[in-house]
């Protein structure tokens, strides 16, 4: 039997753009290119997990649209359990409206359904939580949900990694009761000045794009450096990397296997456009982590 990795979070369509200039206030700019294509932190997430070789279920929440059907049908073909998947019939699918450009990039996120995933929603699926060996959690659902999640997952002594994506303040019962955080450098400024930080830096693995992983050990600070890419696009790079470190840590790795591992397939992401695309196999890591050795 597999090791199950539940994801409770957002599933988005990204509209994406890419564009030779940004606008400025006020002025219209001809783009290059649109697409869409499925996206939200959980839902890459989740994808992430189910290529490097977890079982994975998903719960969450999409509207009564064509993308809702969609990015539902997108995770089923990835296989990922979607019996976790609610339809709210207010709220509208949630996306996100990224602009790319040569050396930037720009995204407002719609939540819509996301953020009709409550509680009570969590409490439907619990049995999804109590078979996992790890439940891992991001930040475009709300926060009571979150907090929810990760009592339920408590309950049930399974280890929580909570990707405090995009940052808002934890409630301190989470940063107790997590058992990892995976901030990114902005992120981890915010945790840093937390009153509970001395007590919650052991959990923290922080990811430094291209300058590789910070996180700690028995007492000791330890930094894996990336690997150097060509880079068409990073969205999702983050992603890939929490889906990686649960499907890996079920698994049976170490914490620094675990890690180098998921900054590799972290790299491979970003070589395609598209939050999933680049998203790599686990054979893919592992051939690439031969190639590359501990060379960066
Ligand atoms: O982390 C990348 C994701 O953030 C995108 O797929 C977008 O949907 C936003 O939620
Ligand atoms: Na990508």
């Amino acid at each position: 039997n597999k090791p199950i990795v539940t994801i409770i979070g957002s599933i988005n369509m990204d509209l994406t753009i890419t564009t030779q200039t940004m606008p400025m206030q006020g002025e219209t700019v001809l783009g290059k290119h649109f697409s869409t294509f499925p996206g939200g932190k959980g839902a890459n997430q989740a994808v992430a997990a189910a290529r490097l070789g977890a079982n994975v279920n998903m719960i969450g929440m999409v509207g009564a649209d064509a993308f809702g059907d969609k990015l539902s049908k997108h995770l089923r073909k990835e296989g990922i359990n979607d019996s976790g998947i609610s339809i709210d019939n207010e709220a509208s699918t949630g996306i996100a409206n990224i602009i790319l450009s040569e050396n930037d990039n720009r995204i407002i996120v719609v939540p819509g359904a996301n953020y009709r995933l409550s509680p009570n929603i969590i409490d439907q699926h619990r049995h999804l939580i109590k078979e996992s060996d790890v439940v891992l959690v991001q930040l475009e659902i709300p926060m009571e949900t979150v907090n929810y999640t990760v009592q339920v997952a408590k309950e049930f002594q399974v280890p929580v990694i909570l990707n405090p994506a995009p940052y808002q303040d934890l409630p301190d019962e989470l940063l107790e009761l997590a058992t990892y955080f995976t901030p990114n450098e902005i992120e981890a400024e915010a945790l840093n000045s937390n009153p509970l930080f001395m007590k919650i830096q052991e959990k923290i693995i922080m990811t430094q794009g291209e300058k590789g992983v910070h996180y700690f050990l028995n007492g000791k600070e330890y930094h894996i450096p990336s690997y150097q890419v060509g880079v068409k696009d990073t969205t999702g790079a983050g992603d890939t990397f929490n889906g990686a470190l649960a499907a890996q840590l079920v698994q049976g790795h170490s914490l620094p296997e675990a890690i180098r591992f998921s900054t590799a397939a972290a790299a491979l992401s970003v070589s395609k456009i598209g939050a999933q695309g680049g998203m790599p196999t686990k054979q893919m890591v592992e051939q690439f982590l031969q190639e590359r050795g501990s060379v960066q």
